[in-house]
């Protein structure tokens, strides 16, 4: 027996005329109903937010740090709940439900210490010039307005906290609205916001459906955008809107480049692994899980082999089973879609080394080589389980074939050279590079976001929170400096 999930409107909870069905993709069973806001709701968040723009932006730091660590807090002891209900919504294994949980943990508490330390006026003589004499420029960052955050559904809790936690840290409004398959995570974020003294106003989660979202993308009171998901979606808002501010955290196909230097019996093992562990995580549906595997020729032939029996370690099965390693996708679509892929890639003379079969939304771990270039399978991102494999002479080659594509979001280096490290963080085109380690590595700090066909800005508590403001300059004149 689930009850229907209110959503979140200008800080009180609100119950509209329609509900919809969240499902595990596991089972198929109901995990919740969710109220769908109406029209007129929509419009009252959004005209709640525009009006407390100032006053919002006027709240001093440490209420809105406060705001900030009590999420936080309040995250870590519901902790195991959460987890069960990311589990349960979107299909991903409670293992890494509760890594996720405990990113968001972060998130909340790194924009809380942002909180109390940003915008602290950088000052600058301006007496430099003759024209600048007796004067001082001070500069701050103020918001921009109010933020719309749009959340995808691989990571519903965390995701929604890097549009969420940033917006409060620099005092703007935000309205969030989660993935329609995954809302309830976004709506206990709400649940712990409404224990805090944040302005009414401030924040709402608004559950809208995708075909009602491109009016609230025009709305001119709401000048940012925050956007993670698909290249498609995300630059069609971007053109619709050519005049707001869209951050843009799309899609990648993420590379694994393991180098001649890195040739061990320990050096496979590892690249092994962890190749094996981050192209299955969730499924595959991250945008920085492992896609392709660039391996040099000198190491090749002992990795693949490796590469194939760590995926085939791979725990499939129910999610809610703590030992299992990788659930379902979210949908039996998705699955089909990846099924579609990998078939098409085998009938064009890929070599299935493992996995390739799909049960319901289930996808199984799989591994294939000599996928031939112009397969959707080698050109676009997969979001499943699902990994291709090819050898490279040389670092050149290595790091062409990363560059060979449309997206950039980031790359995993194996190496010990540091040269070979600077000399990829010099040529990848990408907006982060991991030596040592998978492509999917992110610590929530750190600026994350793409190049190329993998989005614009930048995500990362510090670095969306300039993107949420600007710089605005104080000139004070007459000054004896
Ligand atoms: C993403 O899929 O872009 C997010 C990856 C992450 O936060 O680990």
């Amino acid at each position: 027996m689930t009850s229907t999930h209110a959503f979140w409107l200008a800080g009180r909870q609100a119950t509209g005329e329609a509900t919809f069905d969240v499902t595990s993709p596991w089972d198929g069973r109901l995990v919740g109903t969710v109220a769908v806001p109406t029209d007129a709701q929509v419009e009252e968040a959004v005209a709640a937010a525009h009006a407390v723009v100032d006053e919002f932006a006027a709240t001093p730091a440490h209420v809105r740090a406060a705001a900030l660590d009590h999420v936080s807090k309040r995250l870590v002891e519901r902790t195991e709940e959460i987890a069960q209900l990311i589990s349960a919504e979107n299909g991903k294994p409670v293992k890494w439900a509760r890594g996720e949980v405990g990113r968001a943990v972060s998130v909340f508490r790194f924009a809380a210490e942002e909180a109390r330390r940003f915008n602290g006026g950088d000052a600058q003589r301006l007496d430099t010039d003759l024209g600048g004499q007796g004067r001082l420029a001070l500069t701050r960052r103020f918001p921009k307005g109010v933020v719309l955050g749009i959340a995808p559904f691989n990571f519903p809790l965390n995701l929604c906290a890097h549009k969420i936690a940033p917006a409060i840290a620099v005092g703007a409004p935000i309205i969030l609205k989660p993935a329609p398959a995954t809302p309830l995570s976004g709506l206990v974020l709400g649940e712990l916001l409404a224990e805090t003294e944040l302005p009414a106003g401030s924040w709402s989660v608004l559950p809208v459906p995708n075909d009602r979202m491109p009016a609230l993308v025009q709305d001119e009171r709401l000048p940012v955008i925050s956007f993670t998901g698909s290249d498609k979606v995300g630059y069609a808002i971007m053109d619709s809107v050519p005049r707001k501010h869209c951050t843009l955290e799309l899609g990648g196909n993420g590379a694994a480049v393991v180098l001649a230097d890195f040739a061990s019996e320990e050096d496979l093992d590892w690249a092994a692994t962890r190749i094996a562990t981050f192209s299955n995580y969730q499924g595959g549906q991250s945008c920085i899980s492992v896609q392709r595997v660039i391996a040099d020729t000198s190491v090749y032939d002992r990795l693949l082999p490796k590469i194939v029996a760590a995926v085939e370690a791979q725990n499939t099965g129910d999610p809610s089973d703590p030992s299992t390693d990788v659930g379902p996708l979210v949908s039996e679509d998705a699955a089909k879609r990846v099924e579609s892929w990998v078939e098409e890639a085998v009938e064009a003379g890929a070599r299935l080394h493992t996995g390739g079969k799909r049960d319901g939304a289930s996808y199984a771990p799989t591994v294939l080589s000599g996928v031939p270039a112009h397969t959707t399978l080698a050109c676009e991102e997969v979001f499943g389980p699902v990994l291709t494999v090819q050898s490279v002479d040389g670092e050149t080659e290595a790091f062409a074939a990363v560059n060979d594509s449309k997206y950039g979001l980031q790359a995993g280096v194996f190496t010990h050279d540091l040269q070979t490290a600077f000399r990829a963080h010099r040529e990848l085109e990408v907006g982060g590079v991991i030596v040592g380690d998978v492509p999917s590595y992110r610590a929530d700090q750190m600026p994350y976001g793409g190049a190329k066909q993998s989005g614009v800005g930048r995500e990362g508590v510090r670095f969306a929170m300039d993107d949420y403001t600007y710089e605005r300059v104080l000139v004070l004149t007459g000054l004896a400096l």
